[in-house]
């Protein structure tokens, strides 16, 4: 079964991205995934220094890096902060890029040859693109294969039904276009 880390850049409560999230995580399991969802909140993962990682590796650090690598391919929900992916993701990130044991510094053993979609709502009406094209060259930059469907939901305020779906066509759309990417190129790639 294919197995896909769905990774939310938000732990606002009532986040739209985590909303977004949520759904694509359904539309993978109903193309038969085996989802796990990723709440950053429930990692300890300080702001990244090299200091620090010299002293001890964070424990929910190398937690993280363990669940990124023992996927087939990961799905990262981020908000738009002043045009770029949130904080929170961008150190998640850094921390399960960095080598660990007797890996070299460029073993990028989470990440490396591996399938990556990208996703963002936003309440502006560009929907989070700026965002995902700073996330999108970090991910390939870590030797993802990141698929060329991407998913922006605009006015995310106002874009989400009460059962979690999407209001208007064209993003669930994307939504389903991406998840059948994302695990296509997966199975393509473990086969
Ligand atoms: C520091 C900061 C910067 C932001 N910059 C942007 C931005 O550049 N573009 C944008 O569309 N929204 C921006 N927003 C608004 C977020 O898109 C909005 O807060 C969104 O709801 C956050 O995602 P969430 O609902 O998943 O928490 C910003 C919010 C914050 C806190």
């Amino acid at each position: 079964m294919t197995s896909i880390a769905v990774i939310v850049g938000s732990t606002r409560e009532g986040s739209f991205n985590r909303a977004l999230g949520e759904l694509a995580a359904g539309r993978l399991e109903s193309r038969g995934a085996n989802v796990t969802r990723v709440d950053l909140a429930a990692f300890d993962l300080p702001l990244y220094s090299a200091a620090l990682e010299a002293n001890a590796f964070p424990p929910d650090a190398l937690k993280l890096k363990a669940l990124f690598a023992a996927q087939d391919g990961l799905l990262f929900v981020s908000p738009e902060y002043n045009g770029s992916l949130s904080p929170l993701l961008k150190n998640a990130i850094d921390w399960a890029s960095r080598p660990t044991g007797d890996e070299s510094l460029v073993a990028l053993t989470a990440y490396r040859g591996k399938p990556a979609a990208i996703m963002s709502a936003s309440i502006s009406p560009f929907g989070g693109l700026r965002g995902l094209m700073h996330l999108r060259q970090i991910l390939s930059t870590i030797q993802m294969l990141v698929i060329p469907e991407q998913v922006v939901v605009p006015n995310a305020h106002a874009a989400f039904a009460e059962d979690g779906s999407l209001k208007e066509a064209l993003p669930a759309s994307l939504v389903e276009m991406t998840a059948g990417r994302l695990i296509a190129v997966a199975k393509a790639l473990t086969a």
